[in-house]
């Protein structure tokens, strides 16, 4: 599967970027808690040399817990305030004043030395298409300030959104674009949806998927869909093999098509509609309804 992201979107992301970033004292910066890394974009180094960082694992609310305190961790031990949020319900949110102080502790200092005292902290918010950029900024001004959406880019203008005496936020977003280093980033890209479902390749995706729950998250496909372990080998379908790269007749292929048969997902005569239930898993695990899942770990 071939993973990309357009060129001119890059060019212009980035150009935004630097002209932005010269105002700011502070990037918080948003990753998706269930692909922390795969979320970052290392380019963010560069661009943010000499300013404050906050990281904030949006979306913690669909990453499974114990893992969003590894990466805090991780990402504590690099030297970075860290909060795990969920724009969606504001949860964190309080956390994040605090982590903003200690961000900029630096730049206050030096502040207070030339004698500036309660300058705010000037901060914008950075993180590629879909990470919830729009909705914590709604989130944590407390009101519709920017106007959140599927797309890159719908905030338009600049201005300053004052959260406090002590911060102000520019209410345009800073994207990053996704950097697909490797097949694993693409693939973790792809399977949160941060990429278009058109260009990959849905069932081959959904068996990566099914792969990586059975190895890492065994039981809640199982429990989600209502079948039994013990059911899922080859033998016991005795399935042929197919150009699918699982192979029809592997674990994976086979749980596919227990789902397709439990969700009633079945073409014209009676078949098995493997799109569909490609399609209904991935919703329900982007959604969170399989459980709280985290790809990767530090
Ligand atoms: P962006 O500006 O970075 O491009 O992202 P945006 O805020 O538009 O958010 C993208 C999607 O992610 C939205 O869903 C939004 O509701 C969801 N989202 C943002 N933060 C969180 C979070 O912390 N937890 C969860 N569970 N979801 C979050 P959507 O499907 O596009 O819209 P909607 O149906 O939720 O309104």
């Amino acid at each position: 599967m071939q993973y990309q992201w357009y060129p001119g979107h890059m060019t212009k992301a980035k150009r935004m970027m630097q002209e932005n970033i010269q105002l700011i004292d502070l990037i918080i910066e948003l990753l998706d808690a269930r692909i922390p890394k795969s979320s970052q974009n290392p380019d963010i180094d560069t661009l943010g040399k000499n300013k404050a960082r906050l990281i904030l694992l949006n979306k913690a609310d669909l990453a499974d817990s114990s893992v969003n305190q590894k990466w805090e961790a991780y990402f504590n031990e690099k030297g970075y305030s860290v909060v795990s949020v969920n724009s969606k319900n504001g949860a964190g949110m309080k956390a994040i004043q605090n982590a903003v102080t200690e961000a900029c502790k630096e730049k206050i200092e030096r502040d207070r030395k030339r004698g500036i005292l309660n300058r705010p902290v000037r901060a914008m918010v950075a993180g590629i298409p879909n990470v919830g950029k729009s909705t914590f900024i709604n989130s944590f001004a407390g009101k519709a300030c920017a106007k959140t959406g599927n797309k890159p880019g719908v905030t338009k203008g600049k201005q300053w959104i004052r959260l406090n005496k002590n911060v102000e936020l520019l209410d345009t977003p800073g994207i990053l674009w996704p950097k697909f280093e490797d097949q694993e980033t693409g693939k973790n890209l792809a399977l949160i949806g941060s990429m278009n479902d058109e260009i990959v390749n849905t069932e081959e995706l959904a068996l990566e998927l099914i792969r990586f729950l059975q190895k890492d998250y065994k039981g809640l496909l199982a429990n989600k869909y209502g079948f039994d372990e013990k059911e899922m080998t080859e033998t016991s379908l005795g399935e042929q093999r197919s150009s699918l790269t699982c192979g029809a007749g592997s674990e994976p292929f086979v749980i596919l098509k227990t789902v397709a048969d439990r969700r009633g997902c079945l073409q014209k005569g009676g078949e098995p509609d493997l799109l569909k239930a490609a399609n209904l898993l991935l919703d329900d695990f982007r959604s969170g309804q399989i459980g709280r899942i985290t790809l990767e770990e530090p």
